[in-house]
């Protein structure tokens, strides 16, 4: 082609549908970016673990062998692994082992290495001999002063999003199901859990046997060892923690098994039989993680007042929301976490009464605005492009509330009876399925879109899913007892009153956390101090009301809660509670000196995706 015709022909080009739609387009929903397995050729559908949870090496060694399901003429296996050592491969047919060719690609810093492991034609298993590194992302290994304890060390894992990899070589892709068993070795004295059926009333020897009989994607293999007891709650909740801190956590979330009959009442039978939760040394950089039959929990929700219990209510509506129909790529996240924040906010309604949720959805939506205000608008879409990039690095509100808000609109629109029964189906649908966005829309146009055409249509939901920000037109939460604390807000700001003569005995936390957080950014330290002596905030024992108060700290340059702050970010690992104290420090140069100085001595007790984090901030 002459130069000047193709010049023209990359004019039309870009001039059509837009540059971006143009690579949009190359983009395939339905396949998994952040895994080199080839599921599609070679599945797998259940593995064993065999594993020793070495603590002065901070390595689990053993083994792990996969059962396959082949296509005809498939040859390879593909898996996923970071930073694994490999001892050996073997392959298996009716019970016999010999040894497999296997090749380790090329690594890449946010998806690890592919390792493609060549089948004889007649192998319907593998065996893999290996180590995980010791500085494996999944894995925290916490030394004994890093535990309520301080007498035994403790091993945590975290496999969402993609860090199953660095501690089993597997299909690490929330699209391939699988069941698993697993033998686990520990020192004697300690205790073994898993997301499996566990059981308290196995003796402390040093031996675990773990089953999990329904199919699960990899990002729910979840292992944890410490000095752990186990207690009670109801019927089928209970609670493994440390003893230090096991009849405080009883005590807190003793209604657990209350928020897990309301869901089932409204969405469908509970599928996993019990539902225990198991409390975390603070070093855990989430709120808590949906592992199936036993949630982690960080232990800063214990507040004494069961104010921060939502997230237990979050964690369990994943066992319908995420562990039952679960999101196919990390893209469609918003499935998971947008309706499971839904449920949320319907379970906190159904125990704790509407002011509790109303509370709860204006604190949600304000997050969501203030990430909105900071994010691309490409990331601000339900389904962003992640290609290359880490998971963990696009985390925000907006799968979150965006997609919470998305799912309130839609009850909005056809009632809530109706709504509840349609949620009822589509979790009974895709039981057991990992779904794409693509598959929501195609659902939802055949049932709810079909039976309601005047009040939902398919061209809102794309609106909603590929555009930035929130639609005209969307539903906003209001909370009356919020407007209560406008109003005192703005005498005390306008000097009509004093902090004192603020009528606070009655306030919840989340009256607090709304008055701080919607203070004006800049107070003068006189300001500060005037709240600060009327109720005692940098003394919080709230790791929410702290929070919100620090950052106002920070950014006005209060000194007189510097200790609290170090002492804080010294004891807490908790991504959302630390992260935005330090970008705050780093706003000036005097703030960066002290998140220098705090680091130095804090960060050696993070986990290694809160540093990898904050380590990032310290680059821009
Ligand atoms: N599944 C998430 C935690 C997660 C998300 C881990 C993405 C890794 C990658 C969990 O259910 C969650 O949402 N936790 C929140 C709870 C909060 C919204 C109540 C958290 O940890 O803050
Ligand atoms: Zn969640």
């Amino acid at each position: 082609m002459p130069r000047i015709y193709s010049v023209i022909a990359a004019l039309l080009f870009l001039g059509s549908s837009s540059w971006l739609g143009g690579a949009e387009a190359s983009l395939d929903g339905s396949r998994d970016y952040h895994s080199y397995a080839n599921p599609g050729e070679v599945r797998v559908t259940h593995l064993d673990l065999n594993l020793t949870v070495n603590f002065d090496k901070h390595q689990l060694i053993g083994s792990v062998v996969h059962q396959l399901e082949r296509q005809p003429g498939s040859s390879k296996l593909v898996l996923d692994t970071r930073d694994l050592q490999i001892a050996s491969v073997e392959q298996g047919h009716e019970g016999s082992w010999t040894s497999a060719e296997y090749q380790m690609g090329q690594p890449h810093a946010a998806l690890g290495t592919p390792m493609t492991i060549t089948l004889n034609s007649d192998a319907s298993a593998v065996r893999i001999n290996y180590a995980s590194d010791p500085g494996a992302s999944g894995l925290d290994w916490l030394a004994p002063e890093q535990t309520t304890g301080k007498q035994n060390p403790f091993l945590y894992t975290q496999a969402q999003a993609i860090h199953a990899r660095s501690f089993i070589p597997l299909q690490d892709s929330p699209a391939v199901r699988v069941t698993y068993g697993a033998t686990i070795y520990t020192p004697q004295h300690m205790r073994a859990v898993m997301s499996a059926a566990n059981n308290p009333n196995a003796p402390k020897n040093g031996v675990y046997s773990f089953h999990m009989p329904q199919p699960i994607p990899s990002y729910l293999i979840a292992l944890a060892v410490g000095d752990l007891e186990f207690q009670a709650m109801g019927e089928r909740t209970g609670i493994y923690a440390e003893n230090a801190i096991l009849a405080a956590a009883v005590k807190e979330f003793e209604d657990t098994e209350s928020m897990l009959e309301a869901v089932e009442r409204r969405y469908g039978d509970y599928a996993w039989d019990r539902y225990d939760l198991l409390i975390l040394p603070p070093s855990f950089p989430w709120g808590g993680m949906e592992n199936p039959r036993l949630s982690f929990i960080t232990p800063t929700v214990i507040a004494g007042d069961k104010s921060l219990v939502s997230l237990i209510a979050h964690e369990l509506a994943h066992s319908w929301s995420g562990n039952t129909v679960t999101n196919a790529t990390w893209r469609d996240m918003w499935l998971n976490e947008g309706f499971t924040t839904y449920l949320t906010y319907r379970i906190m309604e159904d125990v704790y009464g509407v002011d509790r949720s109303n509370m709860e959805r204006v604190l949600g939506y304000q997050a969501l605005q203030r990430d909105i205000a900071a994010k691309d608008p490409a990331d601000q879409r339900l389904n962003p492009d992640l290609r290359g990039r880490d998971p963990d690095d696009g985390f925000s509100d907006i799968p979150y509330e965006k997609g919470a808000l998305l799912v309130t609109e839609m009850e909005l629109a056809v009632g809530r009876k109706e709504f509840d029964e349609f949620l009822r189906q589509y979790f009974a649908h895709f039981a057991f399925q990992s779904i794409t966005t693509q598959d929501f829309l195609d659902y939802i146009e055949a049932t709810l879109v079909r039976e309601h055409p005047q009040k939902l249509s398919m061209a809102r939901l794309a609106q909603w899913i590929e555009k930035p920000g929130i639609p005209a037109g969307a539903p906003v939460p209001e909370s009356d007892v919020f407007t209560a604390i406008d109003k005192v807000r703005a005498a005390w700001l306008g000097a009509e009153i004093a902090a004192d003569d603020i009528q606070t005995r009655s306030w919840t936390v989340h009256e607090w956390r709304y008055f701080l957080n919607n203070l004006p950014q800049r107070l003068s330290s006189s300001r500060l101090l005037d709240l600060d002596h009327a109720f005692t905030l940098t003394e919080s024992s709230n790791s929410e009301i702290l929070h919100s108060w620090l950052l106002i700290a920070i950014r006005n340059d209060y000194q007189r809660a510097w200790p609290a702050l170090e002492e804080y970010l010294t004891s807490i690992g908790r991504r959302k509670l630390i992260v935005p104290l330090y970008k705050a420090l780093l706003e000036t140069d005097k703030g960066t000196a002290t998140a220098i100085s705090v680091y130095a001595k804090a960060g050696s007790g993070y986990h290694v995706v809160a540093r990898n984090t904050i380590s990032k901030l310290f680059k821009q």
